[in-house]
């Protein structure tokens, strides 16, 4: 028991000192780092993506008020809030920025761009860098600006909404006009629908007092709709369920947290494991290496996620292999 007891107490002594003796290496003169962080707004896969950033840091040796300090910023999907802080926090000379979705990612770059300087960029949860302008390629990306992604196989995506809906014709898309994120996945969508013999519907919001209207749009012109990672969207999923319920329309949406709010299923990646992957990514660029020449890392290739109760108001039963191999949201 005592030698038990005597190893318990070195692994704890070793892990409690572990973070000294593999200090990280600061690039701030005073041994401490700062790392603003901008979120775009409070929502479930955001938030697991900056707890598995936090977690990951911590892991590293890296701990909030000891030696790493987080300037921490969310405008909750405010556009002009969000370029302000974008200027307020370039211009406090952070040693790394993190972005948390693409619109911050954008706005940092272009904050940076107007007070002329470089400070190395993070993005987490960005659905693609390449074709938003961040990044040149996502081998080799160039602009100051690397990280992580969460874009999902589109073609996967499709084949759930056919597995819900065999005899799909017409599948509806709906996004946020200002979102390039939900934009690209759009027409992602719009391609593999195209490859397979399916009809695409595809319809934008500008904001949220739009959702309503649009939904109802869809009814009896579409047999299924898909939302993909849309930022404004997942903040309202309410107005989607309400309109989707009543009309019995099944709702495929790109993340386990849409689903959760009443989509019906999804194909996701878990955004707290992309936040690790950030925090890895961060300490690299901590010990010096250059964002530029970070390749970006994508999550895995997708878990699929169900929502029960949305079945059940649905009135669908879903096929034994979604039952089988997806994750229910409501489980937890
Ligand atoms: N991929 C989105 C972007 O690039 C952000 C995002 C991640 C998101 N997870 C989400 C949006 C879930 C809505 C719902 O901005």
């Amino acid at each position: 028991m005592k030698k038990i007891l005597a190893v318990i107490l070195t692994v704890l002594l070793c892990s409690c000192s572990s973070p000294s003796s593999t200090a990280p290496q600061s690039s701030a003169e005073d041994g401490r780092v700062t790392i603003a962080v901008i979120q775009l707004l409070t929502h479930g896969s955001l938030d697991e993506d900056y707890q598995g950033f936090l977690d990951g840091l911590k892991e590293a040796g890296y701990e909030e008020g000891k030696n790493l300090e987080i300037i921490y910023q969310n405008p909750e999907g405010d556009q002009s809030n969000l370029a302000t802080m974008a200027d307020a926090v370039v211009a406090k000379d952070p040693d790394l920025i993190v972005a948390i979705a693409t619109p911050p990612a954008q706005a940092v770059q272009q904050a940076l761009e107007s007070a002329g300087k470089s400070i190395p960029v993070l993005g987490t949860a960005i659905t693609s860098y390449t074709e938003t302008g961040l990044a040149e390629t996502d081998e080799r990306p160039g602009l100051g600006i690397s990280g992580v992604s969460d874009n999902c196989p589109m073609d996967l995506q499709l084949m759930l909404a056919q597995q819900i809906v065999p005899e799909l014709k017409t599948l509806g898309i709906l996004y946020t006009s200002s979102e390039a994120n939900s934009q690209i996945q759009a027409e992602q969508m719009e391609e593999v629908c195209a490859a397979a013999g399916v009809q695409t519907l595809v319809k934008t919001v500008s904001d949220k007092t739009m959702i309503d209207d649009t939904m109802q749009s869809f009814i009896g012109n579409v047999e299924a709709l898909y939302i993909p990672t849309d930022n404004n969207i997942a903040s309202a999923m309410g107005s989607v369920d309400i309109v989707a319920t009543e009309n019995k329309l099944p709702v495929v949406v790109g993340v386990s947290a849409m689903c959760a709010d009443g989509g019906l299923v999804a194909l996701g990646v878990d955004y707290y494991v992309l936040g690790k992957v950030t925090a890895e990514m961060a300490v690299e660029v901590l010990n010096g290496k250059d964002v530029s020449e970070m390749p970006i890392r994508y999550g895995s290739s997708g878990t699929i996620y169900y929502n029960p109760r949305t079945a059940e108001n649905l009135g669908i039963t879903l096929p034994d292999n979604i039952l089988s191999d997806g994750i229910d949201v409501t489980a937890e």
